[in-house]
Formats: C-alpha cells, structure tokens, sequence
C-alpha cells in the first residue's frame, strides 16, 4: 500500500515522503481502516526517531471504513464509517484499536471528520475534564489562532463561558475569528496581559488554556485571575521557561497539563466516549466547525508539511487518500 514515511536525512527538517509498505496485520482487538482522509498535525513535523521507527507510517488521525474487524471487536462491522485519533493515518490501511474508534453520522464528511480528533478530543480535554470550566466563567484561550484553540473557544462559548478571550500573533488570523468563537481578542505584543486584564475590570481571567507554553508562561500568570487556572496543552513557544513562584503563589493559581502519550488504551478510551457523547452531536447540529485550510494529496505531504512548519495555513491540513 502507499503510505507516509519519514525521510530524516536531514535530521533538522524531517520530511514526510512517499513510500510502498505492507499493509498492516491487525490483531484481535484492533479493525483494519481503509483511510479516506488523515489529519495533518504539529507532531508530523519535529519527527525524530523517537516518535517513529524506520520505515513506519505515520500520522495520528483519520476517518475511513472498516474492512476487518478483529475477533474480539465488539460493536463494529465491515462497511462501518469511523474516526480515530491513532498512529499510522498517513496510509491507504491503518489499523485502529477498537476501544478508540468513533462511529460517524452519515450527516458528517469525510474531510469534517478527519479535523476533529486531534483538536477536539484535546480541547474537551483540556477546557471541560482537566479545566473544569464552569458557567458564567473568563476563559482565555492563548494561542487561539491553532487549530486545538479555536476548538477549544467554539467549545467554551457552547459550554456557558461569560466571555471567551483570544491572544495570539497573527492578527490576520485573529481577524478572521467568528463571534461564535471569541468575544475579544488581544494581538501578543508587549503589555497584552495588563490590557486582558483591565477588558476584565481588573479581576482578570478564570480559566486559560494554553497552546504556547515558553514565553507566554508569565504574562499567562499576570493574566490570571486569584484562584484562577491554566492547563498546558501545547508548546508552540518552547516546551520550558522561568515560573515565576512567587506570582503562582500569590494566584493561588492551579496549574496543570494534557497529553495523549502518557496514557493508556482505557483513558484514551474515555477520552474517545466523552468525544462521542459531548463532541459529534454539536458537529451534527452544525454548533461545532473545523476551520479546514486545505486538502492535499499524499505526494504533496512534503509541501504541506513546510506550510505548517511556517504557520502559513490557517485551519487543518488534510491529506486526501483514497
Ligand atoms: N497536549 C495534547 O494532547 C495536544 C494535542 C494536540 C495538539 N497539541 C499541541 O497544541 C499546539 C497547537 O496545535 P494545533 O494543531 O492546534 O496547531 P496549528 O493548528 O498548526 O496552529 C498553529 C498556530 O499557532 C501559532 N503559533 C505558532 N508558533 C507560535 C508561537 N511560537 N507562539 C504563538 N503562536 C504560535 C501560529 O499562528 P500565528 O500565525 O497566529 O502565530 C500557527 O498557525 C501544538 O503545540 C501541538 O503540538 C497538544
């Protein structure tokens, strides 16, 4: 089959290259995806033989039909349609532990369905399981221009957030928001947590979910209301920088963090069911969008993969198989 491999001999810049490799066995509890359409996301571009082993499909989401079902599968059939957030998308056959899988409606695409995974799954997890958004509360959504954070600000607005606030670079971006997305956004130049600050009477905000991670780190803090809290879910900025301890203390702020990778087959299966239950019925009924920016084929990966690299799209880069 033709599948996405990685090509790292320059090990700065990995590029994602075409390639024919056997099709995947599955095992018992595992169904064999014939993949329409796979996700595009950050982790397909600082590939290093850490996140992959030679030879190896990658990618991480998809939507496609069954085409075996493992014996110990239960609840799906051949001909099923399906989305996943799983390894391997980047490829005609990709097999997928059951337990993970989400049946799709007939009344979502296949282009619609390969956005949500990764973005929203995450920002589910982020906004309502780990941030505990409540009513009535201030979210600020740092790094709303990315896909997981314009996700997680449609998700804060049908989740009862008094008000949705956006940071990010790009103001063009920020410009194109919806106001069923955001209700005020601040471009991140110097002084933009005073100036989140003072749109919030000077309480400042409850909730921040966090897509930069180094550099924004403090300015987050200052942002902050007392007893305010942040969730890391991306590290576009760095994955480090300087907390300032004093600044958490004073707060009384609570600080916490998302991945998929420290978790196992039962809590990414959670992760799966709350994204059926509380995800597809808002996609059905037209409430939650994936901003989609293109949709390229499997030899133009290496190209989308330098679009991304540049931040020139704006919205999910999908790639087109079968
Ligand atoms: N924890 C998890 O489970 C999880 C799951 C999925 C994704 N993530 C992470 O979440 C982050 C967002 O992923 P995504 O797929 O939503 O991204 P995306 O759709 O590719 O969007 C990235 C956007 O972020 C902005 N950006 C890039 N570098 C930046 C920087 N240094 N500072 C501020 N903004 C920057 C750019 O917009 P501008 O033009 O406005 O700068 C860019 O268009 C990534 O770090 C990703 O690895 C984490």
């Amino acid at each position: 089959m033709k599948g996405l491999i990685v090509d790292d001999s320059t090990p700065d810049k990995p590029r994602l290259m075409l390639a024919h490799i056997p099709k995947p066995k599955i095992s018992e509890s595992e169904l064999l995806i014939r993949v329409r359409v796979s996700g595009l996301n950050r982790s397909d571009l600082g590939l290093t033989p850490d996140h992959y082993a030679p030879n190896t499909v990658v990618g991480t989401e998809l939507a496609g039909e069954v085409v075996e079902v493992g014996a110990s599968c239960s609840g799906f059939s051949e001909g099923d349609r399906v989305m996943a957030l799983s390894s391997g998308s980047h490829a005609e056959f990709a097999k997928v532990d059951h337990r993970i899988a989400v049946k799709l409606p007939d009344d979502i695409d296949w282009q619609t369905a390969a956005s949500l995974p990764a973005w929203f799954m995450t920002a589910y997890d982020a906004l309502i399981t780990q941030g505990k958004l409540r009513a009535g509360e201030t979210v600020l959504i740092q790094g709303i221009t990315s896909g997981v954070g314009q996700a997680a600000a449609q998700l804060a607005k049908l989740n009862g957030a008094k008000t949705v606030i956006g940071v990010a670079r790009s103001q063009d971006k920020l410009d194109q928001l919806t106001s069923e997305e955001v209700d005020q956004t601040f471009a991140m130049k110097d002084g933009w947590a005073e100036a989140v600050r003072e749109a919030t009477g000077g309480q400042g905000v409850d909730l921040i979910i966090d897509m930069v991670g180094g550099g924004a780190l403090n300015g987050n803090l200052q942002a902050l209301a007392i007893c305010g809290r942040m969730v890391a879910v991306g590290r576009l900025g760095g994955a480090s920088d300087t907390l300032d301890i004093g600044m958490l203390a004073f707060k009384r702020a609570q600080i916490t963090g998302v991945t998929f990778r420290s978790r196992n087959i039962e809590e990414k299966a959670a992760i799966a069911r709350a994204f059926a239950s509380h995800i597809i019925p808002l996609v059905v009924a037209g409430k939650l969008k994936p901003r989609i920016d293109r949709i390229a084929q499997l030899a133009e990966a290496g190209a989308a993969q330098e679009l991304m690299r540049d931040n020139k799209h704006f919205g999910k880069i999908l790639l087109a198989i079968v």
